[in-house]
């Protein structure tokens, strides 16, 4: 495969690498040369009052090791691609050798791996999510997919980070239902809360007071007394009327004590003042539904027992 529209990018990149390796073997070529004989010259400069530098060649197993370095570049240039667009003697590819032909490394190798576990990975699509959670091999394959495709927002043991939910409690913004975690992969999540600066800064604390005591934080008592109703006027929709959140919505829970952004009444503030979206990625066209299925039960497996 070629990644050159034209043929004439190819040629400049040929003779671009060309010149490049010509203009190594010369710069090698000409430090090789013995001076004529006589008394050796040194660099000119000298440090701490009497070091100088001979000019000397330098050592030949050094110069060996150069020239051993491009003739090695000839011969690789010439084996594997990266000359041009030249295929080189092996025709090796990662991807295709002519477009459309899906015969490179990278496509024998899929093949290779669709074969050994394509067969297991429909054995547990087939099965129940709860008894796919059960099933210690199938947990063990449900790992090695989450730290590859989850563990950089989700954190390795699913613990979460701020503005990443953690998976392995039971508390949840859209629902811990077998299916709903298995939704949630694979279509993704936007939580969205609009923003609520107009109410003003004062406001914005005194329904921060009152967030606070719903989880049983400090609080100042009269700033949540007097939340309380801003928080039934513009938040109760979203939140429920005590707070409790909804799944319909991933709007969180206020009155446990999990926190996706922070429970502090700075964190809370800035939450309410600028509003949040939050983007859980769609994995089901990248992965499959056989990965999905399979990491949709290592969540469920993480979270059952937790309290
Ligand atoms: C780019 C970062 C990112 C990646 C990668 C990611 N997630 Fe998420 N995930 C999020 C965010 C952010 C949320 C919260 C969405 C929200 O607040 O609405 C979330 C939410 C979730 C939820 C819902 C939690 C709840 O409380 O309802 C589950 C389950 C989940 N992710 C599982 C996974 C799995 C499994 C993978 C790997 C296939 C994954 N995530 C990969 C960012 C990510
Ligand atoms: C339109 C629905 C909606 C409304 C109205 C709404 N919220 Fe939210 N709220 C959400 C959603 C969704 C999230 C989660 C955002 C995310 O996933 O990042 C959230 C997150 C929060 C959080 C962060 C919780 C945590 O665990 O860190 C706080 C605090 C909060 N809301 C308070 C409020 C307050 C106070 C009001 C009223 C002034 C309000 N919300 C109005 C939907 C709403």
């Amino acid at each position: 495969m070629s990644d050159f529209d034209s043929g004439f990018w190819s040629i400049y990149v040929q003779g671009l690498t060309a010149l490049s390796i010509l203009f190594c073997a010369y710069i090698l070529y000409a430090n090789t040369i013995k001076k004529e004989s006589g008394p050796v010259e040194t660099h000119g400069n000298v440090w701490d009052e009497d070091l100088a530098e001979y000019n000397n060649p330098l050592p030949s197993w050094w110069m060996w090791l150069f020239w051993i370095t491009i003739v090695f570049s000839v011969v690789y240039l010439a084996v594997y691609p990266g000359f041009g667009n030249n295929a080189g003697v092996f025709k090796w590819s990662s991807v295709e050798s002519a477009p459309g032909e899906k015969d490179g490394q990278y496509y024998k190798e899929m093949r290779a791996a669709d074969q050994k576990y394509g067969p297991i990975f429909e054995k547990y699509a087939k099965m129940d999510l709860k008894a796919v959670a059960a099933d210690p091999e199938a947990r063990a394959m449900g790992e090695r997919l989450f730290l590859t495709y989850c563990a950089q927002c989700h954190g390795s043991a699913a613990q979460g980070a701020k503005g990443f939910p953690n998976l392995t409690d039971s508390d949840w913004l859209y629902g811990g239902e077998p299916e709903v975690i298995k939704t949630t992969i694979t279509g993704g999540r936007n939580g969205v809360m609009p923003p609520f600066g107009h109410l003003g800064a004062d406001t914005i604390k005194d329904v921060a007071n009152y967030v606070r005591s719903l989880s049983g934080l400090a609080n100042d008592g009269l700033r949540a007394q007097r939340g309380k109703d801003v928080f039934a006027q513009n938040c109760a929709a979203c939140h429920g009327p005590e707070g409790k959140g909804m799944f319909a919505l991933g709007a969180p829970n206020l009155t446990d004590k999990v926190w996706l952004y922070g429970s502090s009444e700075a964190t809370i503030a800035e939450t309410v003042t600028g509003g949040r979206s939050n983007r859980m990625p769609a994995f089901e066209e990248f992965l499959g539904d056989a990965k999905v299925h399979l990491l949709s039960a290592y969540v469920l497996g993480l979270s059952s027992g937790a309290k």
